[in-house]
């Protein structure tokens, strides 16, 4: 199958057209791909669902009113005290959307992170996290927060590919969302000319061990050692799936059933079926449940249920202001009265 070459672009690729590419040969990995949170874990303004459908959104803490306005076919981010007004056009939107979506904003050759994010789940706009504890005394404060060159490329880094930065506060090119296979579109390409084979061959991440597997995900999910450096303690830490699921007696670093991929395809959505998690656990907790700790994990049956299990051992935990139940992935018996365990 022969696709076109223009596509191979690195400006030109978006995430639909990377599921195309792909999809012509991986067709199951593509169905999913192009719409799963990790694709969209950047957007161009123009494609986010939230900023195309909210003509106005606002927002207003102490003096300050914000706005998120679609005007002449842009995205307009503004803030006023009522007297000065600060306004620019939104570059980049950060996150799918599934917790929340960020923005970043340039103005005068700066990059800010927009102190108002898009939450889902209320439908409306709320400080962005981790900005109620930024100063908020001047309109300039009240904008966003500044982003030095180093943390718009971490950011970058995490939610985008291949983002190139020759000087000024925005990368010259990028491919919106998350590419865990180095090297693809070299792979893409030579697959579909027939040339250079050799160089076309990709590592197989699904047959790696949940260790091996942690090297690739922990570049931007953190990874246990990277939390119990540096945290954070307490509910906060809910987000470091590693280091939540390293710390309950289930997991072996050495056995696949127990690794992010068990329970997650990373080229899909979450999935929301109790049934199928149950299945999951059902790979070990369960008589049948083969595998080197079979032993251990297979007595271990739960005296409580025989379904639903991690309604009860997965609990859902709350960020103060994410408006979002996050999975506790340290998965244990939970009894009433026990604090947090981090
Ligand atoms: C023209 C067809 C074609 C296209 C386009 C293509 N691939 Fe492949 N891909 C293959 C074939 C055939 C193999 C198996 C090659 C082998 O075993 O060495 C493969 C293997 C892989 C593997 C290793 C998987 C495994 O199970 O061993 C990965 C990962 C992969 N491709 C990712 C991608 C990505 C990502 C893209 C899009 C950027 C892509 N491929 C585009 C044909 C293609
Ligand atoms: C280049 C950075 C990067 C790498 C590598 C990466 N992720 Fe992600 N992942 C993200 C970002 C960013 C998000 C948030 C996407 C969003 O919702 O906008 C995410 C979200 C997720 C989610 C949540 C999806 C959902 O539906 O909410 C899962 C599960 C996940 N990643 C698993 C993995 C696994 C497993 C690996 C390793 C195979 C991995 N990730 C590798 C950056 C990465
Ligand atoms: C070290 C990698 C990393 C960096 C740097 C990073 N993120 Fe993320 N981000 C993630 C991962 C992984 C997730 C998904 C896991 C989660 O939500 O707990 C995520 C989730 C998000 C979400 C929620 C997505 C959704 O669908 O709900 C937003 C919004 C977000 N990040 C914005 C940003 C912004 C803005 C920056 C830069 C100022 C940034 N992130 C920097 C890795 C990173
Ligand atoms: C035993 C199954 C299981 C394993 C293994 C697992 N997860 Fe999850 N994960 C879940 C469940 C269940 C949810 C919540 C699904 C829902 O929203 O209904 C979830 C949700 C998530 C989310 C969305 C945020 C949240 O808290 O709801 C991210 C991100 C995530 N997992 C990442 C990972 C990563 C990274 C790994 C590997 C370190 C991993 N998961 C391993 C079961 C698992
Ligand atoms: C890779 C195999 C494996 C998978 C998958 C797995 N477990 Fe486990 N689990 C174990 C092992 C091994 C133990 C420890 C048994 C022992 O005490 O020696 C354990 C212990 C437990 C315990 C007791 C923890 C404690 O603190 O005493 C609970 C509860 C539990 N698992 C529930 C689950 C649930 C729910 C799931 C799915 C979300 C799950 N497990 C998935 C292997 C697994
Ligand atoms: C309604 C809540 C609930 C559900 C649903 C549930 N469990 Fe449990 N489970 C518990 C409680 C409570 C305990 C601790 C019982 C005790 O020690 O008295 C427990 C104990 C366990 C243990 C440890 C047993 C031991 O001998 O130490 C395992 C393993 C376990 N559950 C696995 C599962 C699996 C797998 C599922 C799904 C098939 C599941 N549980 C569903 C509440 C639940």
């Amino acid at each position: 199958m022969i696709l076109p070459m223009l596509v191979f672009a690195a400006q030109t690729v978006t995430h639909a057209g990377q599921a195309a590419q792909c999809g012509a040969c991986h067709q199951r990995e593509a169905a999913t791909f192009g719409d799963s949170p990790m694709t969209r874990a950047a957007q161009r303004p123009a494609d986010s669902p939230f900023l195309k459908d909210n003509p106005e959104l606002t927002f207003r803490i102490g003096k300050f009113t914000y706005s998120v306005k679609q005007e002449r076919g842009r995205s307009v981010y503004s803030v006023t005290d009522g007297t000065n007004t600060l306004t620019a056009p939104i570059g980049w939107a950060i996150g799918k959307g599934v917790v929340g979506q960020t923005w970043l904003v340039e103005k005068g050759g700066v990059l800010y992170e927009g102190a108002v994010s898009y939450y889902p789940a209320t439908k409306s706009l709320d400080l962005t996290p981790g900005h109620a504890e930024l100063p908020r005394n001047t309109l300039e404060e009240a904008f966003g927060r500044r982003l030095d060159s180093s943390q718009a490329r971490l950011c970058f880094g995490c939610h985008a590919t291949d983002a190139v930065w020759k000087t000024g506060a925005h990368p010259e090119s990028w491919t919106p969302g998350v590419q865990c296979h180095s090297k693809a579109l070299q792979h893409a390409a030579a697959m579909t000319t027939g040339t250079n084979l050799q160089a076309a061959k990709m590592q197989h991440l699904g047959a790696i061990s949940p260790e091996d597997l942690a090297v690739v995900c922990a570049k931007c999910h953190p990874s246990w050692a990277d939390v119990a450096a540096k945290g954070p303690k307490g509910v906060l830490n809910v987000r470091m799936q590693f280091y939540r699921l390293t710390n309950s007696r289930c997991y072996d670093s050495a056995d696949r059933r127990i690794s992010c991929t068990a329970c997650h395809d990373p080229h899909g959505n979450l999935s929301n079926d109790t049934a199928f998690y149950d299945s999951r656990c059902q790979q070990c907790h369960s008589p049948s449940g083969a595998g080197q700790r079979k032993a251990a994990a297979a007595t271990k049956k739960c005296p409580v249920a025989i379904a639903n299990c991690i309604s009860c051992h997965m609990p859902k935990v709350d960020i103060p202001g994410l408006h979002y139940q996050f999975t506790d992935h340290e998965i244990r018996v939970v009894r009433k009265g026990d604090a947090y365990p981090d």
